[in-house]
Formats: C-alpha cells, sequence, structure tokens
C-alpha cells in the first residue's frame, strides 16, 4: 500500500505514484483512487495485464473495461471518431464522473472491450489518479477494484478486504469522492443515451444537450404502490451484480418497513434497517441493527458513504437487510439504481 496525500510536491512527484506506475508500465494490475470509487488499473495496451485485472477480480471476460485518460489527446488513440454530442459532454464534464461510449480504433485490444466495436473512455477528476496516468504513460483500463460480485470499494481498505494479495500495490489516497460508479452514456448513436446512472446526474446531461438529446430506460417504477418494490428483470442485464448474502428489501414507507420488521422478528429473523437520519428514532428501536445512510436532504451524502454502509450491513448477522428508497431525482437515481441491483436476486 502506498499512501499518497502529496500527489505533486514542490519538485517530485510522490514516490508512491511513481512506484505504481512503474508497476503498471510492467504489466502489473494496482489499486488507485478515482473520484467515484478505486479502480484497478493495468496497461490498456498490454493484453496480458488487462488478463491480470480479470484474473484478480474473478470478472466475467465479457464484460469490457472502462479505459482511463489523462488527457483529451489520448483520446484520439481510442475512439475512430468523437461524434459532436460525445464532444459536447466531454467539454463540460471531462475530467469527472462520465465516462463515454465511442466507436473504437482497430488497436484497441478486444481484451479491453470484451469484442465489441466500441470503447469506454473516462478522464478521471482526481490528482492521484491523473499523476498515476501521466506518469504510466499509457491509457489505464481500470474497473472498480472490489472482488466481482461485491459492493465497490470506496476505501483502501475495501480494496485490500477484497483483493489482497492479488494485486501488486494499492494507491491509498483516502476516501474516494462521490462514492458511486461514473455515468455511463453510449454516444455511438444519434441521441446520448444513459446505461448507467452515477456521479453527472441526468439532469445536468439534460441542461447541456438538451432533454430531447439524452435517452434513458428507468427500470424502477415511481407507481409502484406496493409496500415492496418491484425489480423487474432488465433485459440485457446478464451479469449478476453484487447482492447481499441476506436479502435485501427496498421499503417506501417507514411503516411498511415497522411491518415488515415485525413479521421477520416474529419468525425469528434478526433484522438490519438501513435508513436515514430522518427515520432513526422511528425505526432505530425496534431494529436489531441499524445503519444510518446519511440524511435524504443531502443525496451526496447517501451515495458517499452507500458502498461502505451495505459492506457493514452484509458483514452484520442479519438475517434480512430493510432499507428506505430514494427520489429518483439527480443523485438519487444513481442510488436507487445501486440498491435495486443489490435488492435483485441473482
Ligand atoms: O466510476 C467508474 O466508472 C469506476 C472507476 C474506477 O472509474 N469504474 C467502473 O468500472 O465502475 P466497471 O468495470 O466496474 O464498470 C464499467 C461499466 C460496466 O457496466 C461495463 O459493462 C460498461 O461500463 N462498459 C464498458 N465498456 C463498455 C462498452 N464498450 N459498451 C457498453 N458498456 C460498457
Ligand atoms: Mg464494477
Amino acid at each position: 500500500v502506498w499512501n499518497v496525500d502529496n500527489i505533486e510536491g514542490e519538485r517530485s512527484l510522490d514516490p508512491g505514484i511513481k512506484e505504481a506506475a512503474l508497476w503498471i508500465k510492467r504489466g502489473e494490475a494496482v489499486a488507485f483512487p478515482t473520484e467515484t470509487v478505486y479502480g484497478l488499473g493495468a496497461d490498456a495496451t498490454n493484453d496480458e495485464a488487462v488478463e491480470k485485472i480479470f484474473e484478480a477480480k474473478g470478472r466475467p471476460g465479457d464484460n469490457p473495461l472502462i479505459v482511463h485518460i489523462g488527457n483529451q489527446e489520448q483520446l484520439s488513440d481510442l475512439a475512430s471518431s468523437v461524434p459532436p454530442l460525445a464532444q459536447k459532454l466531454a467539454e463540460h464534464f471531462w475530467p469527472g464522473p462520465l465516462t463515454l461510449i465511442l466507436p473504437k480504433k482497430q488497436e484497441v485490444s478486444s481484451k479491453v472491450t470484451a469484442g465489441l466495436d466500441t470503447v469506454a473512455v473516462r478522464m478521471p477528476d482526481h490528482e492521484a489518479a491523473r499523476a498515476l496516468i501521466k506518469e504510466a504513460g499509457v491509457p489505464v483500463a481500470a474497473p472498480s477494484a472490489n472482488q466481482s460480485g461485491r459492493p465497490s470499494p470506496t476505501k483502501a481498505e475495501h480494496v485490500k478486504h477484497d483483493l489482497s494479495g492479488k494485486v501488486a500495490g494499492i494507491v491509498d489516497g483516502g476516501s474516494s469522492g462521490f462514492g458511486l460508479e461514473s455515468t455511463v452514456v453510449d454516444c455511438s448513436g444519434e441521441i446520448a443515451w444513459i446505461l448507467r446512472p452515477g456521479g453527472i446526474t441526468k439532469e445536468q446531461l439534460e441542461e447541456v444537450l438538451g432533454k430531447d438529446r439524452i435517452g434513458f430506460e428507468n427500470r424502477i417504477d415511481p407507481h409502484n404502490d406496493d409496500d415492496e418494490m418491484v425489480s423487474p428483470k432488465a433485459p440485457g442485464m446478464k451479469y449478476r451484480h453484487y447482492a447481499p448474502d441476506s436479502p435485501l428489501i427496498l421499503l417506501r414507507e417507514t411503516k411498511a418497513i415497522k411491518r415488515r420488521m415485525e413479521t421477520e422478528q416474529k419468525a425469528g429473523n434478526k433484522v438490519a434497517v438501513l435508513a436515514v437520519e430522518e427515520h432513526r428514532s422511528d425505526l432505530e428501536p425496534a431494529a436489531d441493527i441499524f445503519i444510518v445512510l446519511g440524511s435524504s436532504a443531502k443525496l451526496e451524502g447517501v451515495a458517499a458513504h452507500l458502498y461502505d454502509n451495505l459492506r457493514q450491513a452484509d458483514q452484520s448477522d442479519a438475517d434480512i437487510i430493510l432499507c428506505e428508497t430514494f427520489s429518483l431525482e439527480g443523485v438519487g437515481l444513481a442510488i436507487m439504481n445501486r440498491l435495486e441491483k443489490a435488492s435483485a436476486e441473482g
């Protein structure tokens, strides 16, 4: 583990970054912080190095990786063309938590793109990440640095827990900022299509491109009045996402949480409740385990700690996890997308 707190000091680059970059140049996989979550990076131009990422994570080889760049010039080595709408998004949001899907250059390895004719590119807004990419001198392929099927890591400690002994090293830059992954936008068509909501909100994208140039298929039914949220089986969501060992149930009303808690406890089950500070006094007394998700008035805070809180709930001895829901506006959309995935059964 390299602790980096002084990325680019007065005269020289942080020695930890230097060493991590050396490992990347040598074809090894190294974990590093970004403004979204920690990534597990390797030289995107080296197939053997890229394979080490899949191996360490236990990731299926047909799930493509995001290529991280340190400056705009590197984009032309990866994308065969950059459509005007992608150009506009890059200008507005890079560096930042936005990943653009673009037609790939032939030279980009199919190991990285899982055989697709598109490539995912992102320029992270994190000093250590960009210093590392710059020093390595190559585009860096990096998925989230978690064991496949676990929540993405937002602290070096999470990476250590999941990947210790499987990677060349971990650049420890403290907690990552946003806490959920980047927004993935497919820019290969006429309109920008949101494939994964994340750090850049749908509203922010709409502001730049106009509402009619943004596509998004909402898989969560906001008008469902049932106690329990339905998790429609998404077509095309073929990868198994993070799901805790104990079932995670999303409930809209604190009333419904209380009701379910009572039923479960009567059946002898230990219940963990995840809810915002505003509902603490209402729910904590009866809960076996209570985890505060932050405040509903500050969804950025909820996003920043969500994966850490899910890891905690997972490590508790709860038989069932009950979690409250959030509005789908702004950051809420990404939060609900991740919760919905965690609650969906395999
Ligand atoms: O915030 C993030 O995006 C983090 C940090 C490390 O940058 N990375 C991350 O990578 O979340 P990963 O591999 O966990 O998620 C990448 C997502 C996957 O859902 C993958 O299927 C999708 O992007 N993806 C990658 N290349 C794609 C492509 N060519 N077309 C469609 N989806 C693609
Ligand atoms: Mg991931």
